[in-house]
């Protein structure tokens, strides 16, 4: 089988400060590959990087860049432009579940650009280097949530379906070009995003699989060339048995019940903060 260190020196991770971004980028620098970390976060960012320059010899370069903002894509491709870079991560995301309507438009629209046109992006740049170098791998990170429409989700789940589609028809395209592309639907994978969506876990119907986990599955499925992966055993069994229909309604009503638990969370903390004023 095909190493991860054959597509070259360097990785690029985006959303490396936390999660499955960071399990990649463990996973990665134990290989022995140096690495651009990038996200928001420049300190957790930098804190990782030491960490893993210490622990592997490998050499990291931290870019912090917003990529909700629609020319950061280009400046982080910019910004590794000396750099020997064969494999991307394009993992960086996030959102809120809740009813559409509810959210600010301008919201939704950053949302898209973090969740979707970023990825097109970054492989249109990345992409073309690798093409032109003749060599070359690509991680887009979507969502199971991507294979059908989500109620309480609606915007996320359309735009990791674009980047559910961009994968896995560049899977076809760059492959004759040493290109490989795999994209990764996570769908229950223990990262604090299942806090931050206001999630209940006890609620969940599976254990959450660990990030290191999914990414050791994710870094095996682009290896043997496949376009599409879903991690974890009992996530892959429950998408072929759960009939759609179902699944849609299953899901809506746990995201129905997340957006509640946010809500509620917020008005807590608004109401203390404004008690600890008056006091
Ligand atoms: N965990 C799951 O079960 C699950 C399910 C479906 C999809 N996913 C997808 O998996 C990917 C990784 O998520 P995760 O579970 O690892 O969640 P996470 O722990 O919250 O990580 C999200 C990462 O994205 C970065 N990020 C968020 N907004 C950003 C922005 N505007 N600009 C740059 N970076 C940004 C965050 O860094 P900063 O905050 O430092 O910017 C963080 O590193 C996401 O695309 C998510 O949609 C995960």
């Amino acid at each position: 089988m095909v190493e991860i260190t054959s597509y070259g020196r360097w990785a690029v991770v985006t959303g490396a400060s936390s999660g499955i971004g960071e399990a990649f980028a463990e996973h990665l620098a134990t290989a022995g590959l140096d690495l651009v970390l990038a996200a928001r976060s420049t300190d957790r960012l930098q804190v990782l990087g030491d960490r893993l320059s210490l622990a592997h010899g490998v050499d990291c370069r931290v870019v912090t860049v917003d990529l909700s903002t629609p020319q950061a894509a280009s400046a982080l491709a910019e910004a590794t432009a000396d750099l020997d870079v064969g494999l991307l991560i394009s993992n960086a995301g996030g959102g809120r579940p809740g009813p559409l309507l509810d959210q600010a438009l301008e919201d939704l629209h950053r949302r898209f650009t973090l969740n979707a046109i970023a990825h097109l992006d970054l492989v249109h740049a990345f992409g073309r280097r690798f093409v032109d170098r003749g060599h070359g791998g690509i991680v887009l990170v979507s969502a199971l949530g991507a294979v059908h429409g989500l109620p309480n989700m609606a915007h996320e789940s359309a735009a990791k379906a674009y980047v559910l589609n961009l994968g896995e028809a560049l899977h076809h395209e760059l492959a004759p070009a040493g290109v490989d592309v795999t994209v990764l639907l996570p769908g229950n994978v223990d990262t604090p995003i299942i806090d931050a969506f206001g999630l209940d876990r006890a609620a969940l119907p599976i254990r959450p699989q660990s990030a290191d986990a999914a990414v050791g599955e994710a870094v095996a499925a682009l290896l043997k060339g496949r376009p599409l992966h879903v991690p974890g055993r009992m996530m892959r069994l429950m998408t072929r048995l759960v009939p759609r229909s179902r699944s849609v309604r299953m899901n809506g009503r746990m995201l129905g019940q997340a957006a509640r638990n946010l809500a509620e969370r917020e008005q807590a903390r608004h109401d203390s903060a404004m008690a600890r004023t008056r006091s």
